[in-house]
This record gives structure tokens, sequence and C-alpha cells, in this order.
């Protein structure tokens, strides 16, 4: 609890760039919890690092994903977003963690094992110690509630666990994080391969769609997304790439299955995907115009990135300091 309010934090890779999936599913609910937590965004570069990268390059991304939170609604005087390079006590207490996790308990993170296979030659220890610095991330601002896709789900689990373990040895230490489900939050698909999530690593571009696609991609890529061929527009498990359009279009229309099947009852899928297209033109256009606005704007990004990463330093320290002491580091002289 920090203020009243139960603390939720988050945090995304800069790499690749966000699209609709991270949109629809995360991000546009994020804003509306604003109000009611003690919200932490972290842009979590040093996670980044665990898989090579061009050095400008993640600078740039970096900046560009810190601009899209604010651009996309967050509010950085309400939420703490914020650089997890810039705070140091992520790195001093993932050490200590590190000392409580097991070789074991990192060994079955399926994530690893399946970054593990795809960057073989470049296994190195921090991607094998990732989750506990994810842990850390989690733990420092005594978290109780973590919004987590499906695949970061093991690693909050582990979060718990090296929790536990620590409380059980020194006391309460760590709040125990819980999962957050989203009361709404679709979950959008590839637009090529609707069997299969969206994904800002998906290496078929006309997959997703971007954020900062201009009208004539999105136009294109909708107009390219897979489907069947009956040419009836039916929300049902047994068509994906239909279904998975409605649900963007829902999505952005806040309309229901039924109310869209209806609409489009007598149109074919040429129609019914360019309306989808033209809803999400329309969704993104004022996300890209205040991308573009907040982009220029260089001393009001700086200020938020300064302010924010003292304000995340301050509590962060609070819950490192604790946890030194209890581990025995000696006394700090002032
Ligand atoms: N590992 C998360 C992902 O790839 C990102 C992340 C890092 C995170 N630290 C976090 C998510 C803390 C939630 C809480 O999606």
């Amino acid at each position: 609890m920090l203020d009243g309010k139960k603390v939720l934090y988050s945090g995304m890779q800069s790499t690749g760039t966000l699209q609709l999936g991270n949109y629809l599913g995360a991000l546009k609910n994020w804003i509306e919890l604003e109000e009611d937590y003690q919200c932490f965004f972290c842009v979590v570069d040093m996670h980044s690092i665990t898989v090579r990268q061009d050095p400008a390059e993640l600078r740039k991304k970096a900046r560009a994903l810190l601009t899209l939170y604010i651009a996309a609604g967050l509010d950085p005087e309400k939420n703490c977003i914020y650089y997890q390079s810039h705070v140091p006590a992520h790195a001093e207490l993932s050490w200590i963690l590190n000392c409580y996790t097991y070789m074991g308990e990192l060994n079955r993170m399926t994530q690893y094992k399946d970054k593990a296979a795809k960057h073989s030659s470049n296994i190195n220890a921090g991607l094998f110690t990732y989750p506990v610095l994810m842990a850390a991330d989690i733990l420092l601002f005594q978290t109780d509630l973590v919004p987590v896709g499906s695949d970061q789900k093991q690693h909050l689990e582990l979060t718990r666990d090296v929790a536990e373990r620590f409380n059980s040895i020194y006391g309460d230490v760590f709040t125990i994080p819980e999962p957050y489900i989203a009361k709404a939050g679709a979950r959008i698909m590839s637009l090529q391969e609707p069997s299969k999530k969206m994904s800002k690593s998906d290496e078929n571009v006309n997959g997703s769609i971007y954020l900062m696609d201009d009208p004539d991609t999105i136009v294109r890529k909708f107009k390219r997304a897979v489907t069947d061929s009956d040419n009836e527009i039916r929300y049902s498990d047994d068509k994906p790439g239909i279904k998975n359009l409605i649900d963007i279009y829902a999505a952005a229309t806040k309309k229901t299955a039924s109310e869209i099947e209806a609409e489009f009852a007598s149109s074919g899928y040429g129609d019914f995907k360019l309306a989808v297209a033209e809803e999400v033109i329309k969704m993104l256009r004022p996300i890209q115009e205040r991308f573009a606005d907040l982009s220029k704007d260089k001393a009001y990004i700086d200020s938020i990135i300064k302010n924010n990463g003292e304000k995340a330093a301050y509590y962060a320290n609070k819950t490192l300091r604790k946890v030194q002491k209890k581990v025995g580091f000696p006394e700090r002289i002032r």
C-alpha cells in the first residue's frame, strides 16, 4: 500500500515496436487503473541487454516507449513511468535475491529455455537470472498487483516464492504480489496466423499493426489478414481470423460481438476488413499525433524522466535499505 492505494507494477521491454496487441491487451487498460492504484510502469532496459542490442537503437527505443506510454494516455504525474537503468536499486536487490533463488528454479523457466534455444550463441548469465531482476523490480516497490500476460505468469510465481522464502527467514520484508487479472482486455492475435498472439517480436510485419503505422499500412495489413473462405462475419472459434477482427473492432468501438455480427450481416469480408481498418486508424490517430508533439518537446520528456526516476528511486531505496540491513550489510555512516 502506498498513500492508501494498492501498488500496481508493470514493465515493458523497449525492444521491438509496440503493436495493437500491447495497446488493447495492456496499455489501454492501464489508463483506467491510475485512479484506483498507485501505478509504476517501468521501461525495463536492463532486461533488454540479456539479448544483444544496438546501443543507439536501444536508447532511442527506450525513449520512444516512455513517450508512447504518455501519448497513449498514461498521466506521468499520477503514474510513475521511469527507466529501470536509472534506479540502481534494481541491480542491487537483484544481486541479493540471486542468493535466495535456486538454480533449479531458474532452470525450469520456460522463457529461459525458449530464449536460450533462440540465442544459442549468447546464453549469458543475465538471460538465466532475468527472472530474478524481474522479481527485484516488483518487490522493490512493495507491489500488491502485477498485470501479467500468460507468458509472464511463471516469473511472477517465482517472484512470490522468492519473496516468501526471504520473508520466512527475515520477517515481513516484502509484500507478496498477486497477479492482476484485467476485467476486460482483448487478446489480439496475429493477422497472419490467428492462432498465435500478435507479438512485437514477430518477424512477419504483416501479422502486427504497430501503433505508429500510417493509415495506408493499416489498410493494407487488414486487407491481407488471413481469414477462412465462407465470407460470413460470425464470432466463432472455428473462424479464428474473423473472430480476431471482431475482437479488434469490438475493442476499438466498444460494441459487442453480436452487435457487430448484426451490423455486418449483409457484408462480405472485404467491407468488414476495411471497416476494422478505419476504426483502428481512428483509434490510433490521436495517439500518433500526441506522440509526434511530445517527441518534439525534449525538455518536457526529460523532466518526466528525471522526476519519475527520482521518485522511483526514493521508494525503491526504502525497501533496499531494509533488505540490506536484514541480510547483515554494515550500517552506512552519515
Ligand atoms: N519480463 C516482462 C516481459 O517481458 C517485463 C518485465 C520486467 C516486467 N520486469 C517486470 C513485467 C515487472 C511486470 C513486472 O514482459
